[in-house]
């Protein structure tokens, strides 16, 4: 490994501001509020631990293993806005590969408003300004055009598509994957 883990990942901050919205880790108390919108279907292949029905304890779970993850490699922000948990935006960091797979979601209620994007825009400033990792990337569902937005306001670019890579529902699903380096992201980060 030619960089030193510690040195690329171990500066993300816990909390973060942008301009509508506080981002900070998740706590436990923040179970209600993710139960209060996680019942939704296209949460459900979200949450690892999700059964159906959804029930409160699988919320309490969900905070509980978000918490718990090592913040060094699977940070994970609760979205904030009014002192209530709206969404989330979590990290999966691979420091040998020197690169980190964004998740994210938004309670219904409050889409199409670009707060994810000015979440995910968030994290993804900081983990080029605070850590040496190179590259950031997610894998979508190419129709949750949604989310596909997301990434590529955030600066992403479609990479490829994994063919038939994803069972949801019992179905198999094709998954695109987007990416950016950090030499994509230094010309946004000149309008910070
Ligand atoms: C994906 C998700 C996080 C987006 O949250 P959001 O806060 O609405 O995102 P933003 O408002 O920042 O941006 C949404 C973009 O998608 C577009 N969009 C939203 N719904 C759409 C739809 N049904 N069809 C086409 N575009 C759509 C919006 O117009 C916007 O793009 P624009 O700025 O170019 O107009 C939210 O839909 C969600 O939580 N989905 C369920 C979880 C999920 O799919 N997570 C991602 C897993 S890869």
């Amino acid at each position: 490994m030619g960089v030193d883990d510690e040195v690329q990942v171990a500066k993300l901050p816990a909390a973060i501001r942008t301009r509508r919205l506080t981002l900070r880790r998740v706590r436990l108390e923040d179970a209600d509020d993710v139960f209060s919108f996680a019942c939704e279907d296209i949460w459900m292949r979200l949450l690892p631990d999700a059964r159906q029905p959804y029930q409160r304890r699988d919320a309490e779970r969900w905070v509980a293993r978000r918490r718990l993850a090592d913040w060094r490699t699977e940070p994970t922000w609760a979205i904030e806005i009014d002192g209530r948990m709206v969404g989330w935006v979590g990290l999966n960091i691979e420091p040998e590969h020197a690169q980190a797979e964004l998740s994210y979601a938004m309670r219904p209620d409050l889409r199409g408003q670009g707060l994810t994007t000015e979440a995910v825009r968030a994290v993804v400033d900081r983990v080029f300004l605070d850590t040496q990792l190179g590259r950031v990337w997610g894998r979508v569902d190419p129709p949750n055009i949604a989310s596909v937005r997301v990434l590529e306001k955030a600066g992403m670019q479609r990479e490829a598509v994994m063919r038939r890579a994803f069972v949801r529902q019992g179905e198999l699903i094709d998954l695109a994957v987007y990416g950016m380096l950090r030499t994509d992201w230094m010309p946004r980060a000149l309008d910070l």
